[in-house]
């Protein structure tokens, strides 16, 4: 079958309530009509995810901004047009066009135009909304590639739409802009250094408030195997000091660290951009996993640019044994100004 013929019959899956798994630039998505509550349902059940935890709804342009949204904030539209179609999902009121299903009950939708070409055939082929979490299994690792959606909810889904390994490797940056103050709800692919930028001012993250989406659950796109984290030139003592102990051990090594195949039973490198190292972020987990290893013995990378998000994903993968403190006098300090 042909690619456009893929696109229409995965259009026709849409249309009759069932479940399309579609690549974006940043993760795969499990996605379903966003106005059929049923089908959206069905979402929620082939993850194992809560009905509580919202979802994001696709849509294929700016300007379907005010057909999902009510109030659409100055801010919001500038952030709409400087980075969609991207790796950004903006927070606002929700029209009355989003059902609750969607939402979780909330009263807000988060919206997001993603910037790949078989994604926005599809919504195009369509029509309408679609709702849309990433095609894995709750709290584990996300898909970057159509065999890792197959693998982790196979069956389950209607149609898979393969548009080959996803470019930036992190989920979408979610960004609060209802109100005056604007808020960075989840790092990801878009860097809150080029958010400041655009908008001209500081922008907080509010990531210790109520846990009310499972982005922000503190054990979250966690691999089978353990995580620990330590510092960069602590990973390989680390990792043999638990290989002495009858662990299996994968050690994650930091650029610029040798691999030495002493260190553990599987010894992966980090990538030295922080582009390719967000790319592969999720597929080295997964390797991890695939050889077997009880314990990933990881560091953090700095926390800036995409480092954040990748700093992020790694503190969540190694649960609420680390607590996620990404730089907080730098946010003391917007706070105090703002
Ligand atoms: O890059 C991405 O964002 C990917 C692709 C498929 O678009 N999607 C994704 O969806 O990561 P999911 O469901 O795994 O994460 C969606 C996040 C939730 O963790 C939650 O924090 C946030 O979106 N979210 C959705 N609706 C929200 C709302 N009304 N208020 C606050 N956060 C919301
Ligand atoms: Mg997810």
């Amino acid at each position: 079958m042909g690619k456009a013929d893929d696109i229409e019959q995965a259009a026709r899956v849409l249309r009759a309530g069932g479940l399309v798994a579609f690549p974006t630039e940043t993760v795969y998505g499990l996605g379903a009509d966003a106005e059929n509550a049923g089908a959206v349902e069905r979402i929620f059940a082939v993850k194992g995810r809560p009905a509580t935890h919202p979802l994001i709804v696709h849509i294929g342009a700016d300007d379907q901004l005010h057909d999902w949204a009510a109030d659409v904030s100055k801010p919001a539209r500038l952030l709409a047009e400087r980075f969609w179609p991207g790796p950004l999902t903006l927070v606002l009121w929700r029209s009355s066009r989003v059902p609750f299903a969607v939402t979780g009950g909330l009263e807000t939708v988060a919206l997001r135009v993603p910037d790949h070409p078989v994604a926005l055939a599809l919504f195009s082929a369509f029509g309408g909304g679609v709702a849309a979490p990433s095609a894995n299994r709750f709290g584990s690792v996300s898909p970057t590639t159509a065999r890792h959606v197959r693998e982790d909810l196979g069956s389950a889904v209607d149609l898979v739409l393969d548009g080959g390994p996803c470019e930036v490797g992190v989920e979408s940056t979610i960004v609060d802009v209802r109100g005056e103050q604007l808020a960075i709800l989840r790092p990801g692919g878009v860097a809150r250094e080029d958010l400041e930028r655009a908008l001209g001012h500081p922008i907080l993250m509010r990531s210790n408030g109520p846990i009310r989406a499972p982005g922000q659950h503190p054990s979250h796109y966690a691999p089978r195997a353990r995580v620990l984290l330590v510092e960069p030139d602590e990973v390989v003592g680390e990792a043999q000091r638990l290989r002495a102990q009858g662990c299996r051990v994968g050690a994650l090594l930091p650029p610029g660290f040798e691999t030495s195949s002493g260190a553990g039973h599987a010894v992966l490198l980090v990538p030295e951009s922080t582009t390719e190292y967000a790319r592969k972020i999720y597929e080295l987990l997964r390797e991890f996993d695939r050889r077997g290893c009880d314990v990933i013995v990881a560091s953090l990378p700095q926390p800036d640019g995409l480092g954040l998000a990748i700093a992020d994903r790694l503190c969540r993968a190694a649960g609420p044994r680390v607590p996620v403190h990404i730089d907080p006098t730098r946010d003391a300090r917007i706070k105090r100004m703002g």
